[in-house]
C-alpha cells in the first residue's frame, strides 16, 4: 500500500492525541540501525533523541536481540502473580545500584511506561505520609497520565480533563540561564534554594503548620536534570540546600530518573552527582533499551516494605513482563561491559565544544550546556536571549527534510525540541556514538542552521 493511502486511512482511524499530529505531515519510518533511523522511502536520518532516550544503547543491538529472541522461545508472557527469575534478579540488580551509591538497602516495583511507574510512586507517597500532595518544579515532566498529569507543570496538559485537586505546588528550578529570579550564578548563593527555605519560615507562607513542623507538601518530585524542561543541569550544590529543607520537614525525596538514568548523564542515575540520597526513586525508558515498556519505582525498605506497601497495593497485567525484565537483565549485562562513566563525559564534552565553536559563528544559540550525553542548545533572536520558538522548529523540520552530504553518504537529522519556550534543543544521542558521528552531527547543524537562517533573511 503506498504511504498517500495509509495516510487517508491514519487520518480517519488513528486517535490524533498522541503527538503523531504534531508532526504536519506526519513522519513514517520504517527500519533502524546503529544510531540511524530510515523512512520509507529509504532516506537515512541520524538520530539524536534516540525515542527520547530510550534507545542509549542504539538500534538492532544484538545484544539486546538476542536476550529478546531467548525469552521469545522460552516464556514470553506470564501472568504478573506469578514470577521470572529474571524479575527478581532485575530487583536485585537495581536495588543493589542504590546499595552502591547511598548504601541504602531497598525494594523495586514494576509497572509499564514511566507514568504509570509516578503514578505507582504517588500510590508509596500516600501510604506512607497520608498524602498525595506534593511539590514539585516549573518546567517538570512526568508524565501524562491523571496521576502524572497533576504533578507536571505545563498546564496544557491538563487544562481540558476537568479539576485536579492534587495539583502540584510548583517551585522555581535553579534554570541559571534564565534565572526566575534575575540573579546571575557568580554571586547569586544561591538565592533559589533560600526562598524554597522562606517558604517554611512561618504559617503564612502557607505550607507548614509549625506547632507540629508539618508541611503540608510531603514529598518533592524532582528531575535531577530537567528532561522536556530543556536538559537543564542545575548547580552542583543546589540539591544538597534543598534536601537540608526536606529533612528539617519529614518531605520525602522522589527522584524521577526516566529520561536521565542508565548513564544518560555519564551516571547511573543522574541524582548521583548532586551529593543526596532519593527517598524513591522511578524509572523506565532505557532500562530495556527502549525495546519493552517496562518501568519501575525503587524506594528506602522503611517507605516499600510488605507491611507499608502489601500485595496487591498496585498491578498491572503487564508488570514486569518476561520480555522486559529479561531485558533488564540484558541492559545490567550489557553495562557491565562499558565503561560509560568515563566515556559517556568525554563525548558529551566534545559535543559540547563542538557546539560552542559553532555558537561562537550564530548568535541564535544563546546557551550550550550539558551533563554527559544530555546536551542542550537554546535557539534565540540575535541577542542571545530572547526565546526563538520558531527558529528551532524550522531547523527540526529543515533538519529532517534536507539531506547534507558526508563522509557516510547523505544524512539527516533528528531532533528533539524542549524546553519552558519550545525553543531547546535536547541532544540525546546514544551513548555508544563515537567522535566522528560527532563531527558528522556537528557538520549537518551547522549547514541546517546557515540554511535555514539564510531562507528566514
Ligand atoms: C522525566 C520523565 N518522567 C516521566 C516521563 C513519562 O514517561 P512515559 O512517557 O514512559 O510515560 C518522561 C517521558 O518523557 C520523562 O522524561
Amino acid at each position: 500500500m503506498a504511504d498517500h493511502d495509509l495516510r487517508f486511512i491514519e487520518e480517519q482511524f488513528c486517535s490524533w492525541g498522541d503527538t503523531v499530529h504534531y508532526n504536519q505531515p506526519i513522519r513514517q519510518f520504517s527500519r533502524c540501525d546503529q544510531f540511524y533511523l530510515f523512512d520509507t522511502a529509504g532516506n537515512r536520518y541520524l538520530d539524536f533523541q534516540m525515542v527520547y532516550s530510550a534507545a542509549n544503547f542504539g538500534y538492532q543491538n544484538g545484544h539486546f536481540e538476542q536476550a529478546l529472541t531467548d525469552q521469545l522461545r522460552t516464556l514470553p508472557q506470564l501472568a504478573s502473580e506469578y514470577v521470572t527469575r529474571e524479575k527478581i534478579l532485575l530487583s536485585q540488580a537495581i536495588a543493589q545500584t542504590a546499595i552502591a551509591a547511598w548504601s541504602t538497602k531497598g525494594r523495586v516495583h514494576f509497572n509499564v511506561g514511566g507514568s504509570q511507574a509516578i503514578d505507582d510512586s504517588l500510590k508509596l507517597v500516600a501510604v506512607n505520609r497520608g498524602s498525595r500532595r506534593v511539590f514539585a518544579f516549573e518546567g517538570s515532566y512526568h508524565g501524562r497520565t491523571i496521576g502524572a498529569s497533576a504533578i507536571t507543570s505545563s498546564f496544557r496538559y491538563r487544562s481540558r480533563f476537568g479539576a485536579f485537586g492534587e495539583r502540584a505546588h510548583f517551585i522555581p528550578f535553579p534554570y541559571c540561564f534564565r534565572c526566575p529570579y534575575g540573579k546571575q550564578r557568580s554571586d547569586c548563593e544561591l538565592y533559589c534554594a533560600k526562598q524554597v527555605r522562606r517558604l517554611f519560615e512561618s504559617e503564612y507562607q502557607s505550607i507548614v503548620d509549625q506547632r507540629d513542623n508539618c508541611s503540608e507538601f510531603v514529598a518533592f518530585y524532582v528531575e535531577p536534570v530537567q528532561g522536556t524542561g530543556g536538559y537543564i543541569v542545575p548547580p552542583f550544590d543546589y540539591f544538597r540546600e534543598l534536601k537540608k529543607v526536606l529533612d528539617e520537614f519529614n518531605i520525602l525525596l522522589a527522584v524521577d530518573e526516566i529520561q536521565m538514568g542508565f548513564f544518560r548523564t555519564g551516571r547511573f542515575w543522574a541524582i548521583e552527582h548532586f551529593g543526596v540520597a532519593p527517598d524513591i526513586l522511578v524509572f523506565g525508558k532505557s532500562l530495556t533499551n527502549g525495546l519493552n515498556p517496562l518501568s519501575g519505582m525503587w524506594a528506602r525498605e522503611e517507605l516499600i516494605a510488605p507491611e507499608r506497601f502489601p500485595p496487591g497495593s498496585t498491578h498491572s497485567t503487564f508488570g514486569a513482563n518476561p520480555l522486559g525484565v529479561r531485558l533488564g537483565c540484558a541492559t545490567f549485562d550489557w553495562l557491565a561491559g562499558h565503561d560509560y562513566a568515563t566515556t559517556v563525559p568525554s563525548l558529551g564534552a566534545y559535543l559540547v565544544e563542538g557546539l560552542k565553536d559553532v555558537q561562537a559563528r550564530h548568535p541564535e544559540i544563546g546557551d550550550v550546556n550539558g551533563l554527559g550525553l544530555a546536551v542542550r542548545v537554546e535557539m534565540c533572536y540575535a541577542d542571545k536571549y530572547t526565546p526563538n520558538r520558531d527558529l528551532a522548529h524550522r531547523v527540526k523540520e529543515a533538519a529532517m527534510d534536507t539531506p547534507v552530504d558526508t563522509d557516510v553518504g547523505p544524512l539527516r537529522l533528528i531532533l528533539d525540541i524542549g524546553g519552558y519556550h519550545k525553543n531547546v534543543f535536547t541532544l540525546s544521542p546514544s551513548l555508544d556514538i563515537n567522535r566522528g558521528v560527532i563531527d558528522c552531527f556537528l557538520c549537518i547543524f551547522e549547514k541546517v542552521l546557515a540554511e535555514t537562517k539564510r531562507k528566514t533573511v
